[in-house]
């Protein structure tokens, strides 16, 4: 029995998968979702969302696809990591992910390739009027000669709308990358910054993957100080408030305890801090840009 049963709890309430269940609509996560809906819908084009390391944004996606997964005007595809070894792999990857035909796929040519997206492009946004959506995750890692085929992309328009939308997510060396590509950075329609949480936020984050994981009791599992703790620990970015909220829920099972108080978590951190794991990660640059 693992010790999420053990506590009552029906799934594991910290699990670090971007399970869309136990994603919590923070102010700017709900923002997001909103307004990419909105973007998706007017079909605008180019839509980036920059955020520091663990705030959210892969979890945004996972949000996003599940409310596109209803959708049947829209045709989606996700690419979670964009590192393609040359130009010729990430076409030929769109390629296939569309579900497009092309004949002699392998000899084709990167005109080809560019021609045969082209053609889809237009197939389906105007033949058939549906949305043709594109979301890169992990977009900090683009070639800059890819960024480059998706600017060509999003010029292929209506005189009423795109026929591509992009949704680029990213850590912030995304920023200057795109700022350096003439007439990428001027066609971003919808831009947002994830910052990490507050201490609100991080409370009710907390409460919700519980509840969500089925703990039902009134009692709070979690005192007020020990969320203080947490807060002040992990500065409110999510990954490090459930790394450290599933290894106090452990420690719970371990001791034999019912609720986790802030000395708990004190005791979690010094412990991290004694085998040297503890490390300053870079602080969340709260500018959007
Ligand atoms: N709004 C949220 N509600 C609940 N959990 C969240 C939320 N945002 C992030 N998390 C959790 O925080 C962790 C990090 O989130 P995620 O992987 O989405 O971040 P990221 O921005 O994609 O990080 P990276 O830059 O490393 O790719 C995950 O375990 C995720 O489940
Ligand atoms: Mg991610």
């Amino acid at each position: 029995m693992s010790y999420f049963n053990v506590l009552g709890f029906d799934k594991e309430p910290f699990s670090t998968s971007p399970d869309p269940d136990f994603f919590y609509l923070s102010h700017e996560h709900e923002t997001a979702l909103t307004k990419l809906l909105i973007e998706l819908r007017l079909k605008r084009g180019l839509s980036v969302i920059l955020g520091d390391v663990g705030t959210g944004k892969t979890s945004l996606s996972r949000k996003l696809i599940q409310e596109l997964n209803d959708r049947e005007d829209i045709v989606f595809h996700i690419i979670l990591d964009p590192s393609f070894d040359n130009e010729t792999l990430f076409l030929t990857s769109l390629i296939k992910n569309f579900d497009i035909r092309l004949e002699n796929l392998a000899s084709a040519t990167i005109v080809d390739l560019r021609e045969a997206l082209e053609r889809f492009l237009f197939q389906k946004g105007v033949t058939e009027n549906k949305t043709v959506a594109l979301i890169i995750d992990e977009a900090q890692k683009l070639d800059d000669n890819f960024i480059e085929v998706l600017r060509v992309l999003l010029n292929y328009e209506t005189n009423k709308f795109k026929l591509l939308q992009l949704v680029l997510l990213g850590q912030m060396e995304l920023y200057s990358k795109i700022t350096m590509i003439n007439n990428f950075f001027d066609r971003i329609s919808f831009k947002y910054t994830f910052n990490s949480f507050d201490f609100n936020e991080t409370k009710e984050m907390i409460d919700f993957r519980i509840r969500q994981a089925g703990y039902r009791a009134s009692m709070q599992l979690f005192s007020d100080d020990a969320i203080k703790e947490i807060y002040q620990y992990s500065r409110g970015y999510p990954r490090k408030i459930i790394m450290l909220c599933h290894r106090a829920l452990e420690s719970l099972v371990l001791r034999k305890k019912i609720v986790i108080d802030g000395d708990m978590i004190k005791q979690l951190i010094e412990d991290e801090v004694k085998l040297g794991w503890r490390r300053n990660d870079l602080l969340v640059q709260k500018n959007s840009y």
